[in-house]
């Protein structure tokens, strides 16, 4: 038992210190000092030794028990150290390092463009309405009395999806579903994608934006289409900005004119912006022609209206000093960060 002991002594010290974790230590200490552990077991025999011999033995027992116990607690609190002080490494924070920049995307040119423009006319009691882009040729050119033969179907060559649907060449069509659905006073913008067969250049896309206006009630003027659209581009372009009709045909429209904005860089003196005009184009409008009001069987008699149609790109590039319209569906990261 003696050498038992001493056995016990000898190994448990070793083991002991060979060990690297808090969780190895506590398997060594069930080993010895455990229930079922072989320093335990030993204890347990001290019953079956002689008088003397437990002397002896149990003296030396009890000291091998308290220095095993001692040196476990001892390489206990050890371990605990060292076990923290790696975590703490390990989990260190570099408070002073540099922060990594977040990249937080923005509108789109052209979708900022549009919420500007809404909100403009919001504020002017507008509602917003919406049509569909794959259209019938009904609503895109029929109903808004451009029929069959008429030569404004060359301007609006479009992508044909069966021979009486096409892909809306105007919001104008809009303007009808609006009508069709909804008895006057009406007062709405209509912004969204239209499609012509243009080849893609500079200043042309086949697949682009417009807003359009519809405003019908009765003794509406061309008064209150100018003070509309007047509002409109002093918002745009600052309250010192002067606006210009030009006599226009359109065929869902009568009288029809053209407006220009005065060129915001020179002030109408003439400049490469304007190309020397001093004004520059921005969009069409005219009274709503009474066969397309009749045809949507409100009475032309009683009501009157205006509408009218912008190009959102065109806007945008104006606004934004764009000079490739190409530019705006490329989704170019370093042309995008511009705004
Ligand atoms: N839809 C026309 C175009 O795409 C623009 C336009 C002109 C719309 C006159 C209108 C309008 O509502 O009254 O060229």
């Amino acid at each position: 038992m003696e050498t038992q002991l001493n056995q016990i002594r000898e190994q448990s010290e070793k083991e002991f210190s060979g060990c690297s974790s808090v969780k190895e230590l506590e398997a060594l200490r069930v080993k010895y000092l455990g229930k079922k552990g072989e320093l335990t077991a030993i204890l347990k025999q001290m019953g079956t030794l002689s008088a003397e011999e437990r002397l002896v033995i149990g003296q030396l027992a009890n000291a091998v028990r308290s220095e095993t116990e001692n040196r476990l607690a001892e390489r206990l609190s050890e371990l605990k150290t060292s076990e923290m002080l790696e975590s703490l490494e390990s989990e260190k924070l570099d408070i002073t390092a540099p922060g990594r920049k977040k990249h937080i995307g923005h509108l789109h040119p052209i979708t900022a463009m549009e919420d500007e423009i809404k909100e403009i006319f919001m504020g002017m009691g507008f509602s917003i309405a919406d049509g569909p882009e794959a259209e019938t040729d009904y609503y895109n050119f029929e109903a808004l009395n451009i029929p069959e033969n008429h030569p404004a179907r060359d301007e609006q060559d479009t992508f044909y999806i069966t021979d009486k649907t096409v892909l809306r060449t105007q919001t104008s069509t809009v303007q009808i579903r609006v009508m069709e659905n909804k008895k006057p006073p009406i007062k709405i913008i209509s912004p969204g994608r239209v499609y012509r067969s243009d080849a893609v250049d500079a200043t042309h896309s086949p697949l682009f934006h417009q807003v359009e206006g519809l405003v019908v009630d009765k003794g509406i003027t061309m008064a209150h289409m100018k003070g509309t659209l007047e509002t409109l581009m002093k918002r745009l372009y600052g309250e010192d900005c002067k606006i210009r009709f030009r006599p226009h045909h359109f065929p869902f429209t009568e009288p029809s004119a053209e407006v220009d904005f005065m060129c915001f860089n020179c002030k109408g003196a003439g400049c490469r912006m304007c190309k020397n005009e001093g004004y520059i184009e921005l969009l069409g409008a005219g009274m709503v022609h009474p066969k397309v009001l009749e045809r949507c069987g409100i009475d032309s008699n009683i009501y009157s209206g205006f509408a009218f149609g912008m190009g959102l790109e065109r806007t945008a590039m104006r606004r934004y000093n764009i000079q490739d319209m190409r530019l705006l569906y490329e989704n170019d990261i370093r042309f995008l960060e511009r705004f």
